[in-house]
């Protein structure tokens, strides 16, 4: 935005100060001259037996008043412009610096800092206000570059199997083609969930949805009922408990979050006869949304990281089922999308406990 050139603040502070100042002592001065008005009379009154021989008269006070009044004033005003100066300047300064902190940020320098010293005061305040929103934007910065270079990575993955997989097929033209092409399609399945995972991130992330009326209780119910052959498979055993739980905002995200959670409710349990517990209450300041597994035991720091995208655990659990480490980021995107809050727990007997609490509607 173009603006036009005006007085610097400095000048107006300046002015002002030398301004008061000026009125202050014209209003003393002012006062000072009633005073002795009081003494002096208003003509000379002469005469045989009146005082005498010196009788000042009201025009020899002006005469001797009015220079040095001017004078004094003079000084107020070279003092009043000179100290204002200085003194603008003083109480500027850390303006400076955050008018240099706000062009470094704008022209993407996010690492610098402010940190004013000193006493809190509403320069200080203003100073802490925006080092604590350059820290927020930098880590904002940061994990949207993370998050882009790990999905560019998870992209390439499939896309580098199939690759080789034609290549090997092409050396050796007598191979069977059933297996490469169940091969084939399987690569492309997993590259396809990975794609639709990401939509959905972005989907949930921007909010863009209407909101109606959603029972979680159905939901649970929804994902339990999807989820069970996968659970038969794999030995869990699903328990469903719930009361009915309005809340608002959209079913299909709020139905993709339940599924989310069961799924990895069964697919990082244990590794036979392990349980999954899903269960819906309503509390009057919300309802909650908990989903308990069994499972290996985890650590408290790990656990913490979970929601990162592409944030996986290692080792045992890396199955078929298992999914790009996209489930929990989602999960905890949608329930920021529908300001809810997301906990996750880790259980002292192994598992998780994963707990979403959404407004009650
Ligand atoms: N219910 C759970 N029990 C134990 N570990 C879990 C559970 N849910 C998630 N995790 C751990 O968190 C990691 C990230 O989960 P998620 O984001 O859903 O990714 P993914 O399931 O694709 O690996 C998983 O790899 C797993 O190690
Ligand atoms: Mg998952």
């Amino acid at each position: 935005m173009v603006r036009r050139p005006g007085p610097s603040v400095r000048l107006k502070l300046t002015l002002s100060y030398a301004s008061f100042l000026m009125v202050a002592g014209i209003l003393l001065l002012a006062t000072v001259w009633v005073f002795l008005l009081r003494y002096v009379p208003e003509r000379t009154r002469t005469g045989p037996g009146l005082p005498g021989p010196f009788s000042p008269t009201r025009s020899d006070l002006l005469d001797a008043f009015a220079p040095r009044a001017f004078q004094a004033l003079g000084i107020l005003l070279a003092v009043g412009l000179v100290g204002g100066w200085l003194l603008a300047e003083r109480m500027l300064a850390p303006l400076t610096r955050i008018t240099e902190a706000t062009r470094a940020a704008a022209a993407g320098s996010l690492s610098h800092r402010i940190r004013l010293e000193g006493r809190n005061d509403e320069f200080r305040e203003l100073a802490d206000a925006f080092d604590a929103m350059l820290a927020r934007l930098e880590a904002h910065v940061a994990e949207q570059r993370r998050f882009a270079a790990n999905a560019s990575h998870e992209l390439r993955t499939p896309l580098a199997i199939t690759q080789t997989l034609l290549d090997v097929a092409r050396q050796d033209p007598d191979r069977d083609h059933a297996e490469l092409v169940g091969r084939l399609h399987d690569v492309n399945a997993r590259a396809i969930g990975l794609t639709e995972a990401l939509l959905l991130l972005s989907r949930a992330d921007q909010r863009s949805f209407t909101p109606e009326r959603v029972d979680l209780s159905l939901c649970a119910e929804d994902a339990a009922e999807t989820l069970l052959p996968l659970a038969e498979k794999r030995g869990v055993t699903i328990v469903t408990s719930g009361e009915p739980s309005p809340t608002r905002g959209s079913v299909t995200l709020l139905q993709q979050l339940t599924t989310n959670l069961l799924h990895n409710a069964i697919v990082h349990n244990l590794p036979d006869g392990g349980t999954a517990w899903i269960t819906t209450t309503a509390r009057p300041d919300g309802v909650v949304l908990a989903v308990e597994n069994t499972g290996e035991l985890l650590a408290a720091p790990f656990v913490a990281t979970l929601t990162e995208p592409f944030q996986r655990g290692a080792g045992r659990t890396r199955t078929h089922d298992a999914g790009v480490g996209l489930g929990l980021a989602i999960v905890d995107s949608i329930t920021r999308a529908h300001d809810g809050t997301l906990t996750l727990t880790t259980r002292p007997s192994g598992g998780l406990r994963v707990t979403v609490r959404l407004p009650l509607a």
